[in-house]
């Protein structure tokens, strides 16, 4: 196989899963794209910080700009605007392709990446950054694209959604549940980006520029985290038959003054019905609930964090875009690799 080279930058609970998933799968994930996906190194601030995953040491640099220079995609997971920003440019700029996760830095400064990105014919992936482990970016993007999509209700911040569901199951108070999130490694130590709905704002801008063909900057996202929500109202929300859910809301409008139609996105704790699939996500997981004009309702659901399941989402736009580079065209290619064997064994009796 001939072999494309990869720089990972950031070592975090999401990039330590890639270069371990990236390792220890290289020669399955080789048979699937037809070329050996080579990690160059992996960019961090610290080479002896704690990690996640056990690495070997020589993979570390902290000279990114080197690493990125002969890259051939280069994935950024170092989170935060800055200096993601300025080492996705010269990814681009230097001609790799790239895949990130950075819904900070897509929300605010997408629209440059992306202008930067098809100047060169660069290819720009982001499956991770919303919805962890759901592939729903590339639904949006690729398998509704002939549709038009009316609505999205989107659970997309596990932190708070483990919160409201704890608070709703046992009639913690919002401290209570916060306190869990926290023991149990859900919330940050600093869990204002979660509970102050400026990580859900995030997603709901990539969401909803995605879905509706638009810009939406994060400025325009209307925003309230849950910090205000107490137990008594769960509770009562509760005895009414809804529970409460923070969403993310992002649909067409029509200007109630021109008729003219227009976009909205906003993220607010809102009352969901029992009898919607919606109120069924629990504990820290994510869905996405779409309401499309043919296909109709559609729901994407699964693990929304955490570093193995969002691996999973890098490497499925790693491979995506390794399979381009091997056939030159869109990647979307199927595998016809005799992987695994086909068993014909009839009928299973199974309950699901
Ligand atoms: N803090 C985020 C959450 C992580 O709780 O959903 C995934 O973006």
């Amino acid at each position: 196989y001939r072999s494309i080279r990869v720089a990972l930058l950031g070592a975090g609970s999401v990039g330590s899963q890639v270069a371990r998933l990236l390792l220890e799968q290289g020669d399955e994930l080789a048979g699937r794209i037809g070329a050996r996906l080579e990690l160059a190194g992996v960019a961090v601030r610290d080479v002896d910080a704690p990690r996640d995953a056990d690495l070997p040491r020589e993979l570390f640099t902290t000279d990114a700009e080197s690493l990125i220079l002969g890259a051939d995609i280069v994935i950024e997971l170092m989170g935060g605007i800055e200096p993601a920003r300025t080492l996705v440019l010269q990814a681009i700029a230097s001609g790799a392709d790239v895949v990130t996760g950075n819904k900070a830095l897509l929300a605010t400064h997408g629209p440059e990446l992306f202008a930067a990105a098809e100047q060169v014919g660069a290819q720009l992936s982001y499956e991770a950054s919303v919805g962890g482990a759901i592939p729903i970016i590339r639904p949006l993007k690729d398998s509704l694209a002939g549709d038009r999509i009316d609505r999205i209700l989107g659970i997309v911040n596990g932190t708070t959604n483990f919160i409201l569901d704890r608070m709703d199951t046992t009639g913690a108070s919002l401290e209570d549940a916060l306190a869990t999130a926290t023991e149990l490694g859900y919330a940050e130590a600093d869990p204002t980006a979660d509970i102050g709905g400026y990580d859900a704002a995030q997603k709901a801008a990539i969401l909803s520029s995605l879905a509706f063909h638009t810009e939406v900057p994060i400025e325009a996202v209307h925003r309230e985290g849950i910090t205000s929500v107490t137990a008594a109202q769960v509770e009562s929300a509760r005895r009414a038959g809804y529970v409460v859910k923070l969403l993310a809301i992002c649909e067409r409008l029509a200007d109630p003054d021109t008729g003219e139609e227009g976009v909205s996105a906003r993220v607010y704790p809102a009352m969901v019905h029992r009898s919607h699939p919606l109120a069924a996500v629990h504990g820290a997981n994510n869905a996405v609930f779409v309401e499309a004009a043919a296909a109709g309702p559609l729901m994407f659901y699964g693990a929304g964090a955490g570093g193995v399941p969002t691996a999973s989402a890098v490497l499925g736009d790693l491979v995506a875009i390794a399979r381009r580079h091997v056939l030159g065209g869109p990647g979307t290619a199927e595998s016809t690799h005799a992987e695994l064997p086909v068993f014909d064994i009839g009928r299973i009796t199974t309950r699901y």
